[in-house]
């Protein structure tokens, strides 16, 4: 059976029992604690936690989410199961059926005939298991269902007690498993192996909410939630391996064909050693999650989601490289699983050009990186050999690391074919200190979540009302303050503060704009409002301020103010990002995706998916469009609508934002731009003024930004910019038009200029050490001439003398050595005529004598090599020493 079957007849079996079928959300919810959703309850957390009501018909739903974890990332293609891109089926119930609807309803999806709807397992297959003391639900599967009692195990919280690993809703689960056969391992259930006996699904009776603690168990329950739920989660490419009788998750309909594209795209055949069908499915699991991620709006970066992106592209390619791939393979990789997906997501047909470029780019990056960091690997290999040693260190290894994306075993190869090891104890100490910075970074995180609890009741009970987008003031209770975390019931002068109001004109951070400033005031009390955010789903405005001047109790009336000037300015920045988001369509049309903004009183910039740099004409073009926009005073008008329609009015939206229901179009000029947007704007565009962009560059790759001023900002920037040309063209005499070629041929001469002078520089230098020659001394069968160069010769100047130095000896065997003190660094260099190398001198051995003296390091090749150190006092005994080593030969 396909997976698309698959997930249509379980969409159908639930809602054939009552359940309203929701599309999958996106990957990526506005949710601080998740990098990607990685469960099928996400979308609903709101609904268990009694927040908001479930807009469900029957209060009953089923989903196909697509889910995301990369936690166990390294396990991938090692076991039979572990994707990092997986969909998860699931039926919800919010307060309605409990533990025998639930166990029901799988039941007969299960085993059902295939003819009667159903996945036709043999039950005498399955088997179950329930949390410690849940009789209620063994009793059901024994006597309600009729599964034997020694296919009956129990599990303790570890593994039948389910929550998302961070404090909210959570409850006792009952899991069942498909015995997959003697041929993967040992009997006795699933308590005896995981592998044979494979997880298929997991049902939550969810009735709890957890307080903070780990994964494993180690939490306090905290509350009851004010209902009883079902939350359950199918793995459909568990399900789609047992159907598809194939071994494992990597060699169902949907991954086997990029597996096939592996085979032909390197040359190596799956199936034949264990270490190939590894890399094999990290290609498979790997491209199908980075495609999909993209699809809902990711793109490459050094942190968070964009990190993730990146490492598993970076792993793709060097597992086709393993496989003897030369060229380039993510747009194959690409392709193919998109072929295979979209079945199940229609909408990767209009992204997929987009995918495309995201994923080549990046590619077309790494096998750069690749390049470059091979290089640096070469460098510190010679080095390492130079020295004598075979160990490459682990700073050098992390740097490789880090700085080049080079994973260990890339290098820990490389090494190997160079005769090489690596310490891979420093290595991993190194990384474990990284792993410890990221630690603290995440804990930092998780407080913010933790805040969150704080505001709870207000967000439940007094959610704040928003009347800023047609008032500047407005009376306003003051219903909570916080003060260091903690509610209090007063503030005095000096105190800083979050105020919550019943009320309020202020802007909170939304959508890229900047928050409101501004002031509450009361009698003589006066609050300065530098930040404005909101919690709890976005219903309570948290008003971050400082008690300038007398105090403030909950229960007071204040008025709160908005700063008029700041929110104007705000206002044409907001308007005049819509106007260059469309003016960039129109020149880079439709793939020139939003990928993020902010904007505040005066500035604004954008970024967006786009691979190329853009070519002046097209900037010149943008800002064109922009400011005949501004001239054209469109009216700026706002509709309320839902969702749905917005979308068939052609609104963009976001991608990967997460609207509600209800949502607020913007638009400008009737066509020319039609945007979701919850953010304040100017009522006709004219009122924005002039729009300078300043700019525009790449935030990672496969991402620009543009960067603008708006209004005043912009004159003064115009005014700014024209007055620096007229100062250029006075001190240049010439007219401003003129300036560019001006200093272009100005620059070209003083090139030409620098570049005399270091000739006549190096000349010189030759000639006053060309008379060295005669201070050679002769050693055994070698001339030795070793020189203290001028203070001050730089290092880059070593080579030149000593190669020119050595060229002066003919066929004679001479070794040179140059030495000079350049402030604080002593860079010194060897150089061996070709007779003298073929008497057995290495200049990278002698380097390496002379740097021990010198106090630092060098390498190179036989007949040259060069080092630096930093202790001048050592030159003479250096010069000593390779004089002994000479004479000893
Ligand atoms: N939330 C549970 C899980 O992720 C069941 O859907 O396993």
């Amino acid at each position: 059976m396909q997976t698309h079957e698959i997930r249509d007849r379980f969409t159908q079996h639930f809602v054939n029992a009552g359940h309203e079928a929701v599309p999958s959300a996106s990957l990526i919810l506005d949710d601080p604690t998740l990098l990607f959703v990685n469960a099928g309850m996400v979308p609903f957390k709101p609904y268990f936690l009694g927040q908001q009501n479930p807009p469900f018909a029957n209060n009953k739903a089923t989903s196909i989410q697509k889910c995301v974890r990369t936690l166990d990332i390294e396990e991938v293609g090692i076991t039979t199961r572990h994707n990092t891109f997986f969909q998860m089926a699931g039926n919800f119930s919010f307060g309605q059926y409990f533990k025998e609807g639930a166990i029901e309803l799988a039941w007969t999806l299960l085993t059902n005939p295939v003819d009667k709807g159903g996945f036709g397992l043999d039950p005498e297959r399955l088997w179950v298991t329930v949390f410690l003391d849940d009789d209620e639900a063994a009793e059901i599967w024994e006597k309600k269902i009729g599964v034997p009692a020694e296919r009956i195990q129990r599990l303790g919280m570890e593994d039948n007690f389910w929550s998302m690993g961070i404090p909210g809703p959570c409850g006792p689960c009952s899991e069942i498993y498909y015995d997959r056969g003697p041929e993967h391992g040992k009997e006795g259930g699933p308590i005896a192996d995981d592998n044979r006996y494979m997880e298929i699904w997991n049902l939550v009776f969810m009735e709890s909410i957890r307080g903070e603690g780990d994964k494993k168990g180690n939490f306090e329950i905290v509350g009851e939630l004010p209902k009883k739920n079902i939350d359950t989660g199918l793995g459909v490419e568990r399900l789609a391996c047992i159907l598809q009788n194939v071994d494992n998750v990597y060699e169902t309909d949907l991954l086997r064909p990029v597996i096939e594209a592996a085979e032909r795209l390197t040359g190596s055949t799956y199936g034949k050693d264990q270490q190939s069908d590894i890399r094999f499915r990290v290609i498979a699991d790997h491209s199908r999650t980075a495609m999909m991620i993209i699809l809902d709006g990711v793109t490459p970066s050094n942190e968070g989601r964009g990190y993730i992106l990146r490492r598993l592209m970076r792993r793709i390619v060097r597992s086709a490289r393993l496989l003897g791939s030369e060229g380039e393979t993510l747009s194959t990789f690409m392709n193919t699983i998109m072929d295979t997906m979209t079945p199940s997501f229609p909408e990767i047909a209009e992204h997929r050009e987009r995918i495309l470029r995201v994923a080549v780019a990046e590619e077309k990056a790494f096998l750069k990186t690749l390049e470059s960091g091979t290089r640096r690997f070469d460098e510190t290999a010679a080095t390492v050999r130079g020295s004598g040693a075979s160990v490459v260190p682990g700073d050098k290894a992390f740097e490789l690391h880090d700085t080049y994306g080079f994973p260990i075993d890339l290098t820990l190869e490389m090494a190997a074919e160079a005769g090489l090891s690596v310490d891979m104890d420093a290595f991993e100490a190194e990384m474990d200190a990284q792993r410890q910075r990221a630690k603290a970074d995440n804990k930092a995180k998780k407080h913010r979540n933790l805040d969150e609890s704080l505001y709870r009741e207000w967000v439940d009970n007094q959610p704040t009302e928003f009347v800023g987008f047609t008032q500047l003031e407005h009376d306003a209770n003051v219903i909570g303050l916080v003060r260091d975390g903690q509610k209090v019931g007063e503030a005095s002068a000096g105190d800083e503060v979050e105020v919550i109001l019943d009320v309020t004109p202020m802007y909170a951070e939304a959508g890229g704009q900047l928050a409101d400033r501004g002031q509450i005031v009361v009698g003589d009390t006066v609050l300065s409002v530098y930040d404005v955010q909101k919690v709890g789903n976005k219903k309570l405005w948290i008003h971050k301020a400082t008690v300038d001047t007398g105090g403030l109790e909950v229960g007071q009336t204040v008025r709160a103010e908005v700063d008029a000037p700041w929110r104007h300015g705000a206002r044409q920045a907001h308007t005049a990002t819509h106007l260059i988001h469309a003016a960039l369509r129109q020149v880079l049309g439709p793939t020139a995706v939003q990928a993020g903004s902010m904007n505040k009183p005066g500035y604004l910039r954008f970024d967006f998916n786009y691979t190329d740099a853009l070519a002046p004409e097209q900037l010149d073009q943008i800002a064109m469009i922009t400011n005949q926009a501004v001239d054209a005073d469109f009216a700026v008008n706002t509709i309320e609508t839902t969702l749905e329609q917005a979308k068939a009015m052609g609104a963009m939206a976001l991608f990967g934002e997460n609207y509600g229901d209800e949502v607020r179009v913007v638009e400008i000029g009737g066509p020319f731009s039609m945007e979701l947007c919850g953010g304040t704007h100017v009522e006709h565009s004219s009122q924005i003024g002039p729009v300078a962009i300043l700019g525009e560059s790449s935030v990672g790759s496969g991402a620009r930004r543009i960067e603008a001023y708006s209004g005043l900002d912009s004159f003064q920037y115009f005014s700014k910019e024209a007055a620096i040309a007229n100062l250029l063209a006075g001190e240049m005499k010439a007219p401003t038009e003129d300036l560019p070629d001006r200093i272009a041929q100005l620059t070209e001469r003083l090139r030409a200029a620098e570049k005399e002078i270091e000739n006549l520089r190096k000349k010189e230098l030759l000639n006053a050490t060309g008379e060295l020659v005669n201070n050679a001394e002769t050693i055994g069968e070698f001339k030795v001439l070793v020189v203290t160069l001028p203070d001050g010769t730089a290092g880059g100047d070593m080579r030149t003398i000593a190669t020119d130095l050595k060229g002066r000896f003919g066929t004679e065997k001479a070794v040179i050595a140059v030495v000079s003190n350049n402030g604080g660094k002593v860079p010194f260099a060897v150089a061996a005529t070709k007779p003298a190398v073929e008497s057995g001198i290495k200049a990278g051995e002698l380097v390496g004598l002379l740097g021990q003296y010198l106090g630092g390091k060098g390498g190179g090749k036989p007949d040259l090599a060069q080092g630096s150190g930093n202790d001048a006092s050592g030159i003479d005994a250096a010069f000593s020493a390779l004089r002994d080593d000479i004479a000893n030969r």
